[in-house]
């Protein structure tokens, strides 16, 4: 089968389209025939290295997250999975390919309705903006400050904060066409990347949910409100400075939370019940999911190199 491996960590030219031989489903796992898969951020953060001192070796096959029909089961499956459609997720690796394992835990039959690309638009980031904003306390009336609002893990995060009921839901994006896009998904104000977002944007925020992170959380820091909340998502941006922290402790008297999120740390019945929700609401039409763009599998470098120069709103689907 077809596969996309990382030969050489750094730019997307370091991306290679390999022959590689189909995985076996191992006991309580699928083999899924893969129509659709999702290129992340994340799969981003791990082809530049910013990860490589998490266990990321060269060679890795990247992918985390799949649409596709099963076509074998391994010992302890119930058969009654084989030929249904399923979303899947793989692992932080095994998803750029034909053919894709995940464990039986780990799949959900999508509704009618959905498409493979809505599915591995939504699947992951959905699941991950629905508990990051519950770790941070979001509140009705708040104000929420989104910082990398054009994915697909932002983009989950302002619809699902504006119909919480926040008092404000800002965003940073790069662009006032994106700005724009963002106000149709429930943003309320909107902010360049460095924050600057006019006279009418709050002066503070309650909750502040990160996907950026890198030198600049700083200055998203220095906005919480007093008792304001900061999650930090993601690290598109980079990691943040090694003493990050002493700027909590300077502002010590604002009472101020810092929060890491992984999904990893949810328990797996948690997420596949939000997952499954969220998925009857994206069928319905009631939860929006942005598809960029679906481009071929082989194509995968070039869809990391449109990442790479924020030119992708949303979402980017390949398939094999
Ligand atoms: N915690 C979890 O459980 C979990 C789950 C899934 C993913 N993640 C993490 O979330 C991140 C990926 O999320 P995603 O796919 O939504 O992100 P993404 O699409 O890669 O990026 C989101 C937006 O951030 C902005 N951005 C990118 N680089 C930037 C920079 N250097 N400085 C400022 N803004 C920048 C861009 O928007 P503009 O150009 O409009 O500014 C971009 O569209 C990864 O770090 C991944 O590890 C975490």
């Amino acid at each position: 089968m077809k596969a996309v491996v990382i030969r050489s960590f750094g730019s997307p030219d370091g991306l290679e389209v390999v022959d590689a031989a189909a995985p076996a489903p191992g006991p309580g796992q699928v083999l899924i025939a893969v129509e659709a898969i999702g290129v992340g951020g994340v799969d981003a953060v791990i082809r530049r290295g910013t990860l490589a001192g998490y266990g990321f070796r060269e060679g890795h096959l990247l992918g985390s997250e799949v649409a596709g029909s099963v076509t074998a089961v391994g010992d302890g499956v119930d058969p009654m999975w084989l030929g249904r459609r399923v979303w899947a997720f793989t692992g932080l690796s095994g998803g750029y390919a034909e053919q894709a394992v995940a464990s039986v835990g780990e799949i959900l039959a999508l509704p009618e309705g959905l498409s493979g690309a809505a599915a591995v638009t939504l699947g992951g980031s959905g699941v991950a903006a629905h508990f990051a904003l519950h770790r941070a306390r979001a509140a009705p009336g708040e104000a929420v400050l989104v910082r990398g609002a054009a994915g697909s893990l932002g983009i989950a995060a302002v619809q699902l904060a504006a119909r919480a009921g926040a008092g404000a839901v800002a965003v940073t994006t790069s662009s006032a066409e994106r700005g724009a896009r963002l106000r149709e998904l429930g943003a309320t104000h909107v902010l360049d990347r460095s924050g600057s977002g006019g006279p009418d944007a709050p002066s503070g925020y309650d909750v502040v949910f990160d996907v950026v992170g890198g030198p600049q959380l700083l200055d998203y820091l220095d906005r919480l409100n007093p008792s304001g909340r900061y999650v930090a998502v993601g690290v598109v941006g980079g990691q943040p400075p090694a003493d990050f922290g002493m700027r909590l402790m300077t502002a010590f008297r604002k009472s101020l939370s810092f929060a890491t999120f992984s999904s990893d740390a949810v328990p797996l019945a948690d997420r596949q019940a939000v997952r499954a929700a969220q998925f009857a609401e994206a069928a319905r039409g009631d939860l929006r999911t942005v598809v960029h763009e679906v481009l071929p599998l082989t194509q995968a470098a070039r869809a990391h190199r449109a990442m790479d120069a924020g030119e992708v709103f949303g979402r980017i689907v390949l398939t094999p």
